[in-house]
């Protein structure tokens, strides 16, 4: 197999966000990644060299607002990918598709060519999209929640006859109409590249059991037992109703320094003092989470998971730290990690240093020479 993705590294690591300004964390700290085109280039590199299994990008359009203006500059998903996969050697390579916004012939073809730049280590993420501004500039209505994943099942099944039937053929979807579908070459990887989706809704995670190889699951960091849970009901759910194996992938964002009280005081210099509180309330307020009927000290919590670094299961300390938390994520059946920092290169280059020689004597990883 030549995508890293199935390697047999225990945890899997990859560098999620560097085509967005910003990244992940939502603050006006000037660390924060700036989009240029040798920024996100040179991150690509050092992960590639490091030996990390995927570059993940996020499919955004328009930004958050706030003085940040979080995301405001992006670099188109399947363009981005061509350029890395020209420029890395080993490293997964990923498109993150708004399936509204591409037709599965495009799709399908420009992930095609990206599998051949790359010479397979192409992988597909597919979203269904939730930030109205954005989609709404398509000039068409955002569907209702469950039929976009609707729509996405035709998209996919559309996608993926156009990577493996050799004959033309016809579809006639709710949604999606193809008239003598034909694509060539196919990609390189048989049957075609992995698939991966982020969905956490009942309707995101059959979609995902169905369809995909790699599942995102969102948890309380706070409480790994749900998460254990919830990483066993999800692989359950896979091989009973659909008869496939997935892997599970989370989140995290990392501030690593060589004491514990260092990493806790740049969380609280990005975070608490150059957080950009507008940008978080816009973006909580079109994913329509109810802020106003959680308790002040759960909204609270979750303003600060989103600016840390969208969330996840956030890892701030040494390099001990590290490895302590990504071994109680792989304790609970977590397959592999999406990595963000807020300096991109400080970050890979002290994780490069402390936490992977560790995570090889962990058993997390295989040593690399
Ligand atoms: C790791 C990860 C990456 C995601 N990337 C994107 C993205 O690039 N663009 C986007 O619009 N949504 C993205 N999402 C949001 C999901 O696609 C999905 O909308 C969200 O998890 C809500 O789940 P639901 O659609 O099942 O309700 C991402 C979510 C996660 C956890």
């Amino acid at each position: 197999m030549t995508n890293p993705l199935f390697s047999d590294n225990k945890l899997k690591l990859g560098v999620f966000a560097t085509n967005c300004s910003g990244g992940c964390a939502i603050t006006t700290a000037p660390e924060a990644l700036e989009l240029t085109w040798p920024n996100t280039l040179s991150i690509a590199e050092l992960a590639d060299q490091h030996g990390y299994e995927a570059m993940v990008p996020v499919a955004r359009w328009k930004g958050f607002g706030g003085e940040s203006n979080f995301n405001s500059n992006s670099f188109e998903t399947y363009t981005w990918a061509a350029g890395l996969a020209q420029a890395t050697k080993q490293i997964g390579v990923f498109t993150t598709s708004h399936v509204p916004t591409v037709h599965p012939i495009m799709a399908a073809k420009q992930a095609t060519t990206v599998d051949h730049i790359s010479n397979g280590r192409f992988a597909l993420n597919i979203v269904c999209g939730w930030f109205r501004p954005e989609l709404e500039m398509f000039g068409a209505p955002m569907m209702e929640h469950d039929m976009r994943y609707e729509y996405a099942a035709e998209w996919v099944e559309v996608v993926k006859r156009l990577w493996t039937e050799q004959e033309e053929f016809d579809y006639e979807g709710k949604f999606i109409r193809v008239a003598k579908g034909f694509s060539m070459p196919k990609p390189i990887q048989k049957p075609f590249p992995p698939l991966m989706n982020a969905g956490s809704s009942g309707k995101g995670q059959h979609f995902a059991a169905k369809y995909v190889d790699m599942a995102f699951i969102n948890f309380n960091p706070n409480d790994l037992e749900q998460a254990k849970a919830h990483v066993a009901s999800y692989r359950r759910l896979a091989r009973e109703e659909y008869g496939r194996d997935i892997q599970i992938w989370a989140g995290c964002p990392v501030t690593q320094r060589d004491t514990k009280k260092e990493a806790e005081e740049f969380v609280q210099y990005y975070v608490v003092e150059k957080g950009d509180d507008v940008a978080v309330d816009n973006m909580l307020r079109i994913q329509n989470v109810e802020m106003h009927r959680m308790l002040p000290q759960r909204a609270e919590q979750m303003r600060f998971g989103a600016k840390l670094g969208w969330g996840g299961y956030p890892l701030t300390g040494t390099a001990d730290d590290m490895v302590v938390g990504l071994q109680k994520l792989a304790d609970c059946g977590i397959d592999g990690v999406l990595l963000r920092w807020v300096d991109y290169w400080d970050g890979l280059r002290r994780w490069q240093k402390d936490v992977m020689p560790r995570l090889e004597q962990a058993g997390l990883r295989r040593p690399r020479h």
